[in-house]
């Protein structure tokens, strides 16, 4: 799907798939460089992240594996409590390994806080975080992301990988969702 076959919907576009395919080639080259001689494991958070996984890793030059956690929210309403309930976790334990947390976007980076902490706990040799987006003034709780796509406002967004209702996962690119989609 295609910014245009829903700017209808949209009230303005952010990113082109172009644009952040661009962008998702220098975070990779960065990667490549910092893990280099070291045995790294994606760890991506489903469903929001696959996108920049399959993005992310597919541009990378070195090897890696990947794997998979689904985690929710606890608390009602659109935004995030900071408690978090494990739906799937890993396949594959964390000891020695070292670990990039692949997200989507950093919203108010409560669930990222919290899964770092948790996997700490798991004694990994490294944990960082590579994140296609962030909203830095929605932040709440500080969350060390060393790979970031592209920071941008504090408005929802649908695309590459981010849905509204469960829709717009499979839209190419990043847009602000329209206030009139969800009134
Ligand atoms: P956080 O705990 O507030 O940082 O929540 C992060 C999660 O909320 C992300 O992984 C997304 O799934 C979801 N989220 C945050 N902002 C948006 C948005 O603008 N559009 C769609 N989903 C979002």
């Amino acid at each position: 799907m295609n910014l245009t076959d829903v700017s209808a919907d949209l009230a303005n576009v952010l990113y082109t798939q172009e644009q952040i395919d661009a962008r998702i080639a220098e975070m990779a080259a960065q990667i490549d460089q910092d893990y280099a001689d070291k045995n790294l494991l994606m760890v991506g958070i489903l469903n929001g992240a696959v996108m920049t996984m399959a993005d992310l890793s597919r541009s990378l030059t070195i090897h890696c594996e990947m794997d998979w956690m689904a985690i929710s929210s606890y608390g009602s309403g659109v935004s995030s409590s900071g408690v978090v309930r494990i739906l799937k976790d890993m396949n594959t334990s964390i000891v020695g390994r070292d670990v990039l947390i692949v997200e989507d976007i950093v919203d108010t980076g409560l669930t990222l806080s919290y899964l770092v902490e948790n996997l700490r706990s798991r004694n990994p040799a490294s944990i960082e975080i590579a994140a296609a987006f962030r909203k830095p003034e929605a932040l709440k709780k500080q969350v060390d992301v060393k790979y970031v796509g592209f920071d941008i406002p504090n408005e929802f967004v649908v695309g590459f990988g981010l849905d509204y209702a469960g829709k717009y996962r499979n839209l190419r690119g990043l847009g602000v969702l329209s206030p009139k989609v969800y009134a």
